[in-house]
């Protein structure tokens, strides 16, 4: 083979474009069909998504063998799969929903009296209502309920299936009101929220790497007929690489008009996605449906998450609360609202300060606050040893 060729042919590996997007191509991946059979602990396929009986996972995970077999069949539905799984009835007590979007609630009218909030990158303004950080809000408004809706075990299953252990959750809460438009098809962050100029800059290993970095997820906060507007989804669409690129170009967004499914939502459902999926919220064409979600972002222990959250003193609010709560939540739902909550990885931080003791990795936020609790400090003593610990990280 003649260099030069090679070396195009290299270069069309590596840098991937937006003229080199094929939509022949693309179609191979998203017109398969979810198999059932490839998928034993599911319990339907509704218009190529898989549907979970959140009953039964939770029933499969409680032994130790069940939860690794059930962590790699999610694992592989986002990855090689249709992308996207919704578990039904993932909060069996919808109270807990209830509690927290009156929370929410709460939150959105202080925001209309004050003029903050910010605005949405997708919405008109008044369209809807966005909670940016809920997660945090949620956390210091009522750090019990907190406790209850992150301590899922649902929740921690996707997250923890998709990007192991260390996740940083964040949250925001988009409420879509009647009449709110859909949002164009689109990826998620990471290159999701880039432009094709930044995108094209980074080698194809990089196209393949944004979508392990984070996991996106929905609660739903009531029900969500289809006239409500859920979410637009084109299955298989994740295993495209360059379709960071292709969403740029007119065939790939008409494919998606016309070929996106969209599946009603009960209070309590749950929706887990690969961030790579062609997605979009659908229109509210309801009379009187405000369709609330939390959408959960989770990132990987080793990506940066797009919001910042003040961890430190999310935990020193949440530790009391779980002392309170240490009949009602079982060990692991406390160990999944700690995940929420908490730092989960030693690193960033000053290796001066905070030398790797008994390891290589310095201790995180999240085991000092389950030693804390097992141990039943005092709240001042955990508040101090927080400080002392972040203190520690500084350069
Ligand atoms: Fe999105």
């Amino acid at each position: 083979m003649k260099t030069d060729n090679l070396q195009k042919l290299r270069a069309d590996r590596i840098w991937l474009t937006e003229d080199s997007c094929d939509i022949d191509d693309f179609r191979a991946q998203a017109e398969r069909t979810t198999s059932l059979a490839d998928y034993p602990n599911a319990a339907s396929v509704e218009k190529n998504v898989l549907i979970y009986d959140s009953r039964k996972v939770r029933a499969s995970i409680a032994e130790v063998d069940g939860k690794r077999t059930i962590l790699a069949e999610i694992c592989e539905a986002f990855a090689d799969g249709p992308g996207v799984v919704v578990f039904a009835g993932a909060y069996e007590d919808t109270d807990v929903i209830d509690r927290a979007s009156a929370i929410f609630e709460n939150i959105i009218a202080e925001q209309h009296r004050s003029s903050t909030g910010g605005g949405d990158h997708f919405a008109k303004a008044g369209a809807n209502d966005r909670i940016w950080n809920s997660l945090e809000k949620h956390c210091l408004a009522d750090p019990e309920n907190f406790a209850e809706y992150y301590g899922n075990p649902i929740i921690a299953l996707a997250s923890q299936a998709w990007l192991g252990p260390s996740y940083q959750m964040t949250a925001q809460v988009n409420r879509v009101n009647p009449g709110g438009a859909a949002q164009s098809a689109h990826r998620d962050y990471h290159l999701g929220f880039q432009s094709s100029e930044v995108i094209q800059q980074f080698p194809a290993h990089v196209h393949k790497l944004s979508p392990v970095l984070t996991l996106q997820g929905a609660v739903a906060h009531c029900d969500m007929p289809l006239e409500s507007g859920p979410t637009l989804f084109l299955p298989h669409s994740q295993a495209y690489v360059p379709g960071y690129l292709a969403l740029k170009r007119p065939e790939f967004r008409a494919y998606f008009d016309e070929n996106h499914v969209q599946l009603p939502l009960r209070k309590g459902d749950v929706v887990f996605f690969n961030p790579a999926l062609f997605h979009a919220a659908g229109t509210n064409r309801s009379a009187d449906i405000k369709r609330v979600a939390n959408l959960l972002q989770v990132s990987s222990a080793f990506g940066r998450a797009m919001e910042t959250v003040d961890r430190q003193r999310m935990s020193a609010t949440l530790f009391p609360a779980l002392k309170k709560l240490k009949n009602k939540l079982s060990p692991s739902e406390t160990v999944n609202a700690i995940a929420a909550c908490a730092e989960g990885y030693s690193f960033p931080t000053n290796l001066d300060r905070d030398p790797p003791v008994g390891g290589m990795a310095p201790k995180t936020q999240a085991q000092l606050m389950s030693e804390a609790l097992a141990a039943g400090w005092s709240h001042a003593a955990f508040e101090q040893a927080l400080s002392d610990l972040a203190e520690k990280k500084l350069s």
